[in-house]
């Protein structure tokens, strides 16, 4: 991408064969996929189609079924991993900010930080303000969720998982549950994160996000990836007729408003189809 520091070529995400079963339900169902250093990927695919939990089989809040996850050479999926020494080196960044009420946005940044990286107080406080600063919040240290926008909170989630200093950051589409004007300054911040040369794994319904700031989109349904390529390829001109369908319904603001009002999907949307 214009402007970003060159990708040196290192995997910091590789996957492979990766499947996982809820019970007899075979959510993902063999995923291939390698982020490499400085690399921004998207995952884009309906309701259902295992996206957060290929996500969540990254830092192991979901343990795989079968197949290798590796995160900067270390293999996560090895049994005798320290899975929190791996999950440190990643930031994760949730639909749902999660952040402890009762703590102000700079209390929210400085606890992990002292509890799991044993910084002191003043140490932790000066990475937290650097990067609220990071986020556009300097001037909000002192405030407490409750009195944040709902694309506040989520600059401060970004800027906690900032604090920890991952190498790489996961998002589980960081904008779904904000009002639409509040969407903007939140993807803002991951652009300029892209910019930075951060390695990003983002799962989002960001049509535009996707197109311009990813290096690769992935198209993921019923638990595989159907294509992957340049933005302007997938995103843009589609080869699989499903990645297409799934555009037209994204980028269809009649047919988004049909999708909204509907609760979601009972089961994931490609059940019934034997594996590619
Ligand atoms: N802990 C769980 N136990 C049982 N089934 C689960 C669990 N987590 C996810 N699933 C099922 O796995 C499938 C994929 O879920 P997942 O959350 O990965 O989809 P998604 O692509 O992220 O969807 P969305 O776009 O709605 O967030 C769904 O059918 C879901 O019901
Ligand atoms: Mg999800």
């Amino acid at each position: 991408m214009a402007g970003r520091s060159p990708q040196d070529g290192t995997a910091a995400i590789e996957i492979e064969g990766l499947r996982k079963s809820f019970g007899a339900l075979e959510v993902l169902r063999g995923i291939d996929i390698t982020v490499r250093r400085g690399e921004v990927v998207c995952v884009i695919g309906p309701s259902g189609s295992g996206k957060s939990t290929l996500l969540r089989c990254v830092n192991l809040l979901e343990e795989p079924t079968s197949g290798r996850v590796r995160v900067a050479g270390t293999e996560v999926t090895d049994p005798e991993v320290d899975i929190d020494r791996v999950r440190r080196r990643i930031g994760m960044v949730f639909q749902a900010f999660n952040l402890f009420p009762h703590l102000t946005a700079l209390g929210n940044l400085t606890i992990a930080q002292r509890r799991v990286l044993g910084r002191g107080k003043a140490e932790a406080e000066e990475v937290a303000r650097r990067n609220l600063r990071r986020v556009g919040l300097t001037e909000k240290a002192d405030s407490y969720p409750a009195q944040l926008s709902g694309g506040q909170q989520q600059r401060v989630a970004i800027a906690r998982a900032l604090s920890m200093g991952p190498e790489l950051m996961l998002f589980d589409e960081p904008t779904s549950a904000l009002d639409p004007e509040l969407v903007g300054d939140v993807l803002a911040v991951m652009r300029a994160l892209a910019d930075e040369g951060m390695t990003m794994l983002v799962v989002t319904h960001e049509m535009s996000f996707a197109r311009e700031v990813a290096d690769r989109v992935i198209f993921m349904d019923g638990g595989v990836v159907v294509e992957e390529g340049p933005p302007e390829r997938v995103v843009v001109d589609p080869s699989h007729a499903r990645t297409r369908a799934f555009l037209a319904r994204v980028l269809d603001p009649a047919a988004a408003d049909v999708l909204e009002g509907s609760p979601a999907p009972e089961s994931p949307s490609a059940p019934l189809e034997g594996p590619p």
